[in-house]
Formats: structure tokens, C-alpha cells, sequence
């Protein structure tokens, strides 16, 4: 009955709106009819598939007749529905990489939902039409038409930076996974240290930067989340690494090399952080110890400490005085109490004391 009635209420619409709606479109890519010939009819079918407003495939596969393998894409070109030589981008075949957006939950998407997610029992979704509007999306802005969740966590019409959109879904969802955190609360910009997507980060004296980035630059989660193959179609969409992480970075203790760390190496140079040019001991724990970056630091913001300086990792315990603490002393210095694969720090200082303080080298660049 529902379904009736919904489906009347959109022939209605479509009917009303068919020469109003491409006005109000403007020229978009989706109703550029020199790309598609048939207007609103290279999408919509007079008799589509059930739960979808007249669309003739299931929507986790729909945009694939378009942006999917080149099987897909001919036979969507001798139906008349896509015109000939048109160039676009195989999103397939990312949506088949280990680790993706799991666009194959449909029927969990609500025309008007609500986001971040208020109800803890909703399953969780991420369709194409969650981050790309179908009618308005433009070559320019992939996301104009989309609503997004501000820093604040306060919803907004359009999106105007990329977080944005990621918070939909990764911030104050009531039903986000145990073992994922809140990003908006990470990158807040009142935390002692931050990676700087928000605005520009706290320190600005980071030295191993590779040019051009400087302390003043902003980053964006797709310049860590994205696909792997840097010539492939942009997007968070797939990737061959583990958290759809565009570079390889490994988690877990271990030895280090180039590969190791990649995703690191891409914007800190490799030979700062392991010739210890700002932290002393980045080499003996990096190289010598192979410890992970990720056992001190978190890659998105840290809401206790400096420097992305994250404790609540799985190697660490508190020091035998039972304290759990990094205490940054300023001028790279400072020192911490923790207990790590066995070995107390109660606390461990840094630069480590010289003799005599004077003869102390002072590090410049
Ligand atoms: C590129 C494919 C595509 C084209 C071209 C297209 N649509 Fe759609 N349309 C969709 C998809 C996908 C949905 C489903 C969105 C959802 O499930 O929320 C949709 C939904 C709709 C709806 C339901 C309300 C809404 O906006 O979500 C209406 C009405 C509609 N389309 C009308 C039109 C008209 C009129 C045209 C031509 C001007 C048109 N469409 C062109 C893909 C398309
Ligand atoms: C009938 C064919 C067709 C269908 C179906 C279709 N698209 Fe498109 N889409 C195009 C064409 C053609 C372009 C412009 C060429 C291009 O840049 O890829 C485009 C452009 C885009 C762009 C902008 C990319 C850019 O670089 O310009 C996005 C994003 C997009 N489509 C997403 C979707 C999503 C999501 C769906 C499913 C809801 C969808 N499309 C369904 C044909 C289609
Ligand atoms: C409409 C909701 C939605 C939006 C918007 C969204 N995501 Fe997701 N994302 C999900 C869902 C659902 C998963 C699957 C795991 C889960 O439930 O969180 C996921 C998974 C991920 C993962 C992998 C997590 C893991 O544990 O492997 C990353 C990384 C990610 N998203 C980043 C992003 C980024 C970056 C953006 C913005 C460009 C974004 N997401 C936008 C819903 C969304
Ligand atoms: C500097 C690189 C970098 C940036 C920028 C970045 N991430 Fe991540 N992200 C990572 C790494 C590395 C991991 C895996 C290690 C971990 O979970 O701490 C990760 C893990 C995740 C996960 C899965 C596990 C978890 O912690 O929840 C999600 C979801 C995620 N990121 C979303 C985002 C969103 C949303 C943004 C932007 C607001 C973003 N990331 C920006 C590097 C980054
Ligand atoms: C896309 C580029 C990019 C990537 C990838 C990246 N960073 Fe950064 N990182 C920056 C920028 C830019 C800053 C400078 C922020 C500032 O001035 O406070 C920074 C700053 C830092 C800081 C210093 C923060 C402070 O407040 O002292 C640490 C620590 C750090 N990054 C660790 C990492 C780790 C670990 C990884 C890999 C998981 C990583 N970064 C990946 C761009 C990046
Ligand atoms: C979690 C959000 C999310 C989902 C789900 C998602 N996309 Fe994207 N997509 C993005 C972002 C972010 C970009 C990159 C925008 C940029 O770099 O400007 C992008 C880029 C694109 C592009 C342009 C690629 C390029 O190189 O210019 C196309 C086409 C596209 N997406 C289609 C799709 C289709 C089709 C689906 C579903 C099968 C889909 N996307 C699902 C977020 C998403
Ligand atoms: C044993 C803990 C530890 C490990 C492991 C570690 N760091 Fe650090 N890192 C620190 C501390 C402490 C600081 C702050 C130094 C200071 O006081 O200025 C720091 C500072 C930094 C900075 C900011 C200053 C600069 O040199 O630009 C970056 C970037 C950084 N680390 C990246 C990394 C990367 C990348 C890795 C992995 C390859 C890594 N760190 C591994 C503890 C660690």
C-alpha cells in the first residue's frame, strides 16, 4: 500500500516536475543531455524496481551502469542511455578492493534520515547517494546537494569542507562501531594537538614537513582515506589497505622500512623523523625498538596530549608507580610515565640529561 501510494505521489512528481526539475538543475553533469541523451529516462524506468523511485536496477548496482566496468558501461550505451565515447570512471571496480565503503547495505537509507544516527539499534549505511547527490552532483563539488554535520556537530544544508560529509557518519552516530572513535572530537580544535583539517595545527615548528606543506597548511581525510592507486578515480570509496588508507601504514610493532610507515613518509620526510630531529628518541624506539608510530601517536587528534601523543594504545600499561602520563616540557623536551613491552619509564625524560647542561648541542635545522 505504501508502496503504491509512493509510487503514485512520484509518477506525480515526475510528471509536475519533468520540465521544471532540469531548469532547476542547471547544467549538471547528470542532466547534460549531451551525455545522457535520454534525460531523466537514461536513469528512470516507467516500471522500476520495488523500493526505489523508478529506477531499474537495485541501488547498490544503479550507478554502476554508468561508473562501473566497461561490460556494464557498453551495454548502458547500446541502450541508448549513456552516449557513445563518453568518458567516466570505473567506481566498480574500487567497490571490489578489500576495503570499502559498504555501499551493498541498501534499504537502510531514509529519504529524510537524520544524521549523525540518534537511535544506537539502526544498522549502519554508506550508499553512493549518501556522499553524491544523483541530480546535482557537479564535476567541481561531488557533494553539492549533500547535507553535512559541522565541527560543532551541528547540521548544515551544504557541505563546504569535506569533513563535513564524514561526520555524517563518523562523529555522534549512536551507533558507531566499539572500536571507532569520534572524529569530530579528535580534530576538535580546542585539543592540545590535532592533525589540521579543521584549521591549521598547534605546533608550528614541524620539522620533518615535506615541502610544501608548513605548519599553516590544511589537510583532508581523503588525503589519508583513498583509493591506493594514485592514477585511479579519486574518492574514499576502496582501497588495498587496511581503513581504506590511500598509503601503507602498518599498526603494529615491527621492523621499520619505507613501506612501513608509506602513509606517514608521504608528508613527514622519512630522514627527519629518523635522524631525531625533533623527538631524541625517534630512532632508538623507531628503528631499534620498532615501535610503531601508531603506539605513541594517533593519526587524527589526541584530546589529552601534545605532538598526537596518544597513550590508550594497546602496548601500553602505567609505570610501576602506576602512572599513565606524557608531560611535554617544551622546547622538545619532555617525559612520560608509562609501562611498554616491559619496559617502565618512571618516568623516561627527553633530551636525555648531558653532563653538563651547557655542552648540550641545540638542534637547529
Ligand atoms: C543519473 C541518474 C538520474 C537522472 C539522470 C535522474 N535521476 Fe531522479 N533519481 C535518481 C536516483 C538514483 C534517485 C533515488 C534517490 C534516493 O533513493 O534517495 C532519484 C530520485 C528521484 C526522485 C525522488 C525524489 C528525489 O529527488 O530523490 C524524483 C522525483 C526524480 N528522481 C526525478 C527526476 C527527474 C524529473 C529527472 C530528470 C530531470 C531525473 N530524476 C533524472 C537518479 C537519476
Ligand atoms: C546513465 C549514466 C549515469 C548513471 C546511471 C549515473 N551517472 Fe554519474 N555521471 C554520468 C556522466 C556521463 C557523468 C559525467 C562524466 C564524468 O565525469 O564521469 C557523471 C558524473 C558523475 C559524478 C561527477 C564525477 C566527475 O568527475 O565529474 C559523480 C560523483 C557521479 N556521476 C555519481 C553518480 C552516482 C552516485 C550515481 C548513482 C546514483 C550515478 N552517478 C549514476 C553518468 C551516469
Ligand atoms: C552515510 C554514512 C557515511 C559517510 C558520509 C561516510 N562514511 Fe565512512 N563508513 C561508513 C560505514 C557504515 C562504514 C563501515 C564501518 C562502520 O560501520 O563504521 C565506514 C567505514 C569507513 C572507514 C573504514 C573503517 C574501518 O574500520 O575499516 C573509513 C576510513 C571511513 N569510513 C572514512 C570516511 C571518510 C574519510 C568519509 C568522508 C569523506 C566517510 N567515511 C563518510 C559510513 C559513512
Ligand atoms: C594523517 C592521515 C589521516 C587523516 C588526515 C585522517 N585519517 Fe582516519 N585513519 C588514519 C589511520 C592511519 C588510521 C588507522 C589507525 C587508527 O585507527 O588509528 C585511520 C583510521 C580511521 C577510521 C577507522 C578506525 C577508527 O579510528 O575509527 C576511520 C573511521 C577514520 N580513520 C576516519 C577519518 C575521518 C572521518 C577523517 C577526517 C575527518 C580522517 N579519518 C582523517 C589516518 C588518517
Ligand atoms: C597529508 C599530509 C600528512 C600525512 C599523510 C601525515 N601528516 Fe602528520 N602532519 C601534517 C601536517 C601538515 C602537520 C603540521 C600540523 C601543525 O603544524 O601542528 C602534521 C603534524 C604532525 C605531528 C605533530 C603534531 C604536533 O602538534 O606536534 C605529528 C606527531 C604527526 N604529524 C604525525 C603523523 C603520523 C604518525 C602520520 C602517519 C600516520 C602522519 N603524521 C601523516 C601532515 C600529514
Ligand atoms: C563515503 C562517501 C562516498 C561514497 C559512499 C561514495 N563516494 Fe564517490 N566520492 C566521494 C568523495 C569524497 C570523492 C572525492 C571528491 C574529491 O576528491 O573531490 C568521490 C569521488 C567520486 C567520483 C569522481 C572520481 C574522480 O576521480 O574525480 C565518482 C565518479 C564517484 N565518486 C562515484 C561514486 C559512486 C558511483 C559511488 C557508489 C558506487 C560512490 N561514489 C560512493 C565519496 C563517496
Ligand atoms: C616512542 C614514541 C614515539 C614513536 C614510536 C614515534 N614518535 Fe613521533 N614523536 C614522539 C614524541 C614524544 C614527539 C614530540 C617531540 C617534542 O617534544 O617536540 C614526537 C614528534 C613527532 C613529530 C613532530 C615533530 C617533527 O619531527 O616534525 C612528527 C611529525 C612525528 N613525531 C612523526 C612520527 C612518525 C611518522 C613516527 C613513525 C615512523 C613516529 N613519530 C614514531 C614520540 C614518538
Amino acid at each position: 500500500m505504501f508502496r503504491l501510494i509512493s509510487i503514485s505521489v512520484f509518477l506525480i512528481l515526475f510528471i509536475a516536475y519533468s520540465p521544471v526539475y532540469p531548469k532547476s538543475l542547471g547544467e549538471k553533469p547528470h542532466t547534460d543531455k549531451s551525455k545522457l541523451p535520454r534525460g531523466c529516462a537514461s536513469c528512470h524506468r516507467g516500471h522500476g524496481r520495488p523500493n526505489t523511485p523508478m529506477l531499474p536496477e537495485r541501488k547498490d548496482v544503479f550507478c554502476f551502469r554508468c561508473h562501473g566496468h566497461s561490460v556494464n558501461v557498453e551495454r548502458t550505451i547500446k541502450r541508448g542511455d549513456l552516449s557513445p565515447n563518453t568518458k567516466t570512471d570505473n567506481i566498480q571496480a574500487e567497490f571490489e578492493k578489500p576495503y570499502r565503503h559498504p555501499i551493498e547495505k541498501i534499504g537502510i537509507h531514509r529519504f529524510s534520515e537524520t544524521m549523525p544516527e540518534r537511535d544506537p539499534s539502526i544498522p549502519r549505511h554508506a550508499e553512493c547517494i549518501d556522499c553524491h547527490h544523483h541530480h546535482y552532483v557537479t564535476k567541481e563539488n561531488k557533494m553539492e546537494g549533500i547535507k553535512g554535520v559541522n565541527r560543532e556537530g551541528v547540521k548544515v544544508d551544504g557541505i563546504s569542507f569535506e569533513y563535513e560529509l564524514c561526520f555524517k557518519c563518523h562523529s555522534y552516530s549512536a551507533n558507531l562501531p566499539a572500536n571507532q572513535t569520534n572524529k569530530a572530537e579528535l580534530f576538535s580544535i580546542s585539543n592540545p594537538s590535532y592533525h589540521p583539517v579543521e584549521a591549521p595545527g598547534k605546533n608550528n615548528d614541524v620539522w620533518s614537513l615535506s615541502p610544501p606543506l608548513t605548519s599553516l597548511s590544511l589537510i583532508k581525510c581523503t588525503d589519508c582515506h583513498n583509493n591506493d592507486n594514485p592514477l585511479g578515480p579519486k574518492g574514499p570509496h576502496g582501497s588495498a589497505y587496511r581503513y581504506i588508507l590511500s598509503k601503507n601504514f602498518t599498526e603494529t610493532d615491527g621492523p621499520e622500512g619505507p613501506f612501513q610507515y608509506e602513509l606517514c613518509y608521504a608528508c613527514h620526510r622519512r630522514s627527519g623523523i629518523l635522524s631525531d630531529e625533533s623527538f631524541q628518541l625517534h630512532n632508538l624506539h623507531i628503528s631499534a625498538e620498532g615501535t610503531s608510530c601508531r603506539t605513541c601517536h594517533n593519526p587524527h587528534g589526541s584530546t589529552k596530549y601534545t605532538h598526537l601523543i596518544d597513550l590508550d594504545t594497546t602496548s601500553i600499561r602505567p609505570s610501576s608507580s602506576g602512572r599513565l602520563e606524557f608531560m611535554d616540557l617544551g622546547n622538545k623536551a619532555g617525559q612520560c610515565f608509562l609501562t611498554c613491552h616491559g619496559k617502565d619509564h618512571n618516568p623516561a625524560v627527553y633530551p636525555a640529561v648531558s653532563p653538563i647542561p651547557s655542552l648540550q648541542p641545540t638542534r637547529r635545522r
